[in-house]
């Protein structure tokens, strides 16, 4: 098979440890070879073998794709009126997700595609190499098929979010709705995803009614992940450990209680900051699940109610700036930590067999990224191994 040989790379982040410096395996003056969509080599600059064809980077940064765990992108409409009145006070309520509801129902597959399609083009010139999708705007069996149907032609990360919040006509009936969603609903969409998602919050779903939903998911070979704790303290980040969920994710109001439940799980604490940028909330208290050895993945939850962003670089500069991560710990936790969050091993890092999904900077170093805030640093993109963004 043909090699492509990516040499020059002033900073290269392999996220293995064994292959460099710290947590990131941070090497300099480093090369990296490709070969059939897969890292062949990585070593010294000098070292470099012969290859079929490939670049120079002339000392700008190479890292691996972002691994983005936390969207909603199968969606019409938007929201920008009610984002203008929240930057004048109003407060941000989960019933908001209504108005989207309303507009998914009524757009064709088509304009869902299309749709999503410009919002993964948009994530992948943000240097994300792999996106995370959730239904979760159709809140009926029918709607719902049509939602995971739609993701699936364009991602592998899907994920059936089938109590997003109860609909218009299961208002004050959420038991009800829970039923349909156990009934009718999770049987048909689980063929087409991988994951099974609640919002488990006040206005939303309690504790019982999210369990039985992901329990049934569950039965129906869907791994569960947990929206919880994002607009108060609640049951949802307990709930998630207790299923052993993938990933719980927001988590901004936490106890020591919950603290100390992910630090002895394998849940993954995704934290999404775009939330807490476009709703005022605090920000998540990414110091105690880190210091209390707590997995933290960063995602940028794009949806057009909380956190209309698809940019990881925007996340990654909010959370060293306002969540005191390091720069480090931020980059990791979009790669490598994205990885986790969506159990995959193959992405997320740039040893030796890993998919060649890289990104170079349009600077020498990943700390541009919390940096330079606001910059478009994102010069190219490979995606397993093809050059998909830059010329
Ligand atoms: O992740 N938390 C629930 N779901 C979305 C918001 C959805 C919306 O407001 O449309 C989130 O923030
Ligand atoms: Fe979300």
């Amino acid at each position: 098979m043909a090699t492509y040989a990516v040499t020059d790379i002033g900073t290269l982040v392999t996220n293995d440890p064994a292959l460099g410096d710290g947590p990131l395996g941070v090497r300099r003056d480093a090369a990296m070879v490709f070969e059939d969509g897969r890292v062949a080599w990585v070593g010294d600059s000098r070292d470099a073998p012969a290859a079929d064809s490939g670049r120079s980077l002339h000392g700008r940064a190479l890292l691996p794709g972002f691994v983005e765990s936390h969207s909603h992108l199968v969606f019409a409409g938007d929201r920008a009126e009610e984002f203008a009145a929240r930057m004048t006070g109003k407060p941000y309520t989960a019933g908001g997700i209504r108005t989207t509801i309303a507009a998914t129902r009524a757009a064709s597959d088509e304009q869902l595609e299309a749709n999503m399609r410009r919002l993964l083009a948009e994530a992948r010139r943000s240097g994300s190499t792999t996106v995370e999708c959730k239904s979760g705007y159709g809140q009926t069996a029918h709607d719902e098929l049509r939602s995971v149907r739609v993701a699936e032609r364009m991602t592998d990360e899907v994920t059936l979010l089938a109590a997003h919040v109860p609909p218009p006509e299961y208002a004050g009936r959420a038991d009800d709705y829970v039923a349909m969603v156990i009934a009718d609903m999770i049987e048909p969409c689980a063929a087409h995803a991988k994951w099974i998602d609640v919002f488990c919050e006040r206005g939303a779903f309690d504790a019982d009614q999210s369990r039985a939903v992901l329990k049934a998911g569950v039965a129906q070979g869907l791994v569960p992940r947990v929206h919880g704790n994002q607009l108060g303290p609640g049951p949802g980040v307990r709930l998630a450990v207790d299923l052993e969920a993938a990933s719980v994710d927001h988590v901004t109001y936490t106890t020591p209680a919950d603290i100390d439940a992910l630090a002895g799980s394998s849940t993954v604490a995704t934290l999404l900051p775009g939330a807490e940028f476009s709703t005022r909330h605090p920000y998540p208290d990414a110091r105690a699940l880190i210091d209390a050895g707590v997995t933290v993945a960063l995602g940028a939850d794009c949806n057009p109610g909380t956190s209309y962003t698809t940019s990881l670089p925007f996340c990654i500069a909010l959370a060293v700036r306002e969540m005191r991560m390091t720069p480090e710990e931020a980059v990791w936790a979009v790669t490598a930590g994205g990885a986790k969050a969506l159990r995959r091993t193959d992405i997320g890092h740039l040893g030796l067999g890993a998919r060649a999904d890289a990104i170079a900077l349009d600077a020498p170093s990943y700390l541009h990224l919390a940096y330079r805030p606001g910059v478009p640093l994102i010069r190219e993109v490979w995606k397993d191994g093809v050059l998909s963004v830059g010329s």
